[in-house]
């Protein structure tokens, strides 16, 4: 039992508010499953929280914006409830480390992208003695500590992340990754393993492995395994259901890798494959390593092994010397692979990155109107893609109850996408059978059926 107890003696609340990438809300798990055993359980009202951890990203300006403006908000919950300690983790803490207390004297701890495992500790010590704290060492001379094996994962998730490595080596221009998240560190097989089966033990049935360049994983581990050989091991050596994985590097995606989709049942059929530009002379300025051909055959062939693959994408638009003709040859590749779904960002300066040192801007209006122009092309085929789904018949791994909270259960397709349907709470788990009936923009509604045809999937 924790010595830590609210001053109004019950359990004490960790309110976690999560920016950014997927790779953070797997941290934010992590951070919960360790101040479990302490006492803190998660509260969604933040008004209710002992804690508030924050865990921040600095990948784009506007989300490092975000990060500062909400963290200065905190200050007038702090005023009326000082015994709230404040922590913030994530990219932005470790960018600016201490300068973050100096800046904002309501926050309590900043703790570095290595240090989520000294997190109840550091707690601990500002609980009992006082005083602020910034501890921007730890873990991450190795990936050891981000086994989340032994440690609890809350029941009742179907769906969970697993971090397979951490950092990249890429140094894409743009990018503040490699700086605040250092170099590329793969987990060993077996340990990740391990994480897979405690989780499936829990209940889970979901497994979305998690890195910035999956495909390069295995580089420096004692035990030597690509990622291919990690995708044949988790689907024989333990019982999960599905297997998703992001980010995926066009550099470094094998034929191997693409005949995976057409093997492996359990594979979702996903992928998600960032090109960031249909033009070869912004690709090259990027240092992306391939060009706009070479992405768009990579994309014919997987579609060729897999021709249901789902497709989806990441582009930066205005990236510093983007011509007109430039933002065309995107919007062309955009006509060309016709993805399911994309992420669309307008190019933002990030410290220590050569392109912030490049000298010719794009005007942020340009810029603005090319993310537009983008974006509602790319809403119409989603669009479509999302019609063409009605009739058909998907398997959907039921998530649990939609968000709507419309008595209606929510999940998601092998192609990833959302789909809401008419079913017990008892379904929260199971692979089920829906026939698609409307599409909407960002999702789908189904109705339930008794499948004719054996399906892919574990439990049939
Ligand atoms: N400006 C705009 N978008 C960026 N991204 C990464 N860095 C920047 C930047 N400086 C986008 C890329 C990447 C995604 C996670 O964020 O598209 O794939
Ligand atoms: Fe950043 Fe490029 Fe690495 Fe992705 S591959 S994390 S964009 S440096």
């Amino acid at each position: 039992m924790s010595e830590l107890f609210s001053p109004t003696g019950g359990p004490r609340g960790l309110y976690i508010r999560t920016f950014g990438c997927q790779m953070n809300e797997y941290d934010s798990l992590r951070v919960q499953r360790l101040l479990a055993p302490l006492g803190y359980v998660p509260v969604s009202d933040i008004c209710e929280a002992d804690v508030i951890f924050l865990n921040t990203c600095s990948v784009r300006e506007k989300a490092e914006q975000k990060v500062h403006s909400f963290i200065g908000s905190l200050r007038r919950l702090k005023k009326i409830k000082p015994h709230l300690k404040i922590i913030a983790g994530g990219c932005v803490a470790q960018q600016f480390g201490e300068k973050l207390l100096d800046r904002f004297d309501h926050l309590d701890i900043v703790l570095g992208t290595g240090g989520v495992s000294s997190i109840g500790q550091m707690l601990k010590r500002v609980e009992e003695k006082g005083g602020r704290l910034a501890c921007m060492t730890g873990e991450e001379n190795g990936v050891n500590d981000q086994s989340g094996g032994t440690e609890i994962f809350p029941r009742g998730s179907v769906t969970a992340p697993v971090t397979i490595m951490q950092g990249c080596n890429n140094y894409c221009t743009y990018c503040i990754v490699p700086y605040v998240r250092g170099p590329e560190r793969s987990r060993p097989a077996s340990e990740i393993l391990e994480e897979v089966r405690s989780l499936e033990s829990s209940g889970v049935r979901e497994v979305l492995l998690l890195g910035q360049n999956v495909n390069s994983y295995g580089r420096g581990l004692a035990e030597s395994s690509t990622f291919v050989d990690l995708l044949r091991r988790i689907r024989t050596e333990t019982g999960i259901a599905r297997i998703r994985f992001t980010t995926s590097h066009p550099k470094d995606l094998t034929d191997e890798m693409m005949q995976c989709f057409a093997e492996a049942d359990i594979l979702c059929k996903h992928l998600h494959l960032p090109v960031q530009s249909g033009s070869d002379r912004i690709l090259a300025r990027m240092n992306r390593g391939y060009t706009a051909a070479v992405y768009t055959e990579k994309i014919r062939k997987l579609r060729r092994i897999c021709p249901q693959i789902a497709l989806t994408s990441d582009i930066i638009v205005g990236f510093p010397g983007e011509t007109e003709e430039d933002f065309k040859r995107t919007m062309d590749l955009l006509e060309e692979v016709r993805f399911d779904n994309l992420f669309s960002f307008r190019y933002s300066d990030r410290p220590k990155t050569s392109a912030s040192a490049f000298p010719d801007k794009v005007r942020p209006e340009t810029a603005a109107n090319r993310l537009l122009a983008l974006q509602s092309y790319q809403a119409d085929v989603t669009l479509r893609k999302n019609l063409a789904e009605v009739g058909t018949e998907r398997d959907v791994l039921a998530e649990g109850p939609s968000r709507a909270s419309n008595g209606q259960m929510t999940g998601r397709t092998t192609h990833n996408r959302v789909v809401n349907f008419e079913a017990p709470l008892s379904t929260t788990g199971q692979i089920v059978g829906v026939k698609i009936s409307f599409a909407y923009s960002h999702s789908l509604k189904g109705d339930v059926i008794v499948r004719s045809k054996a399906q892919p999937g574990r439990d049939l």
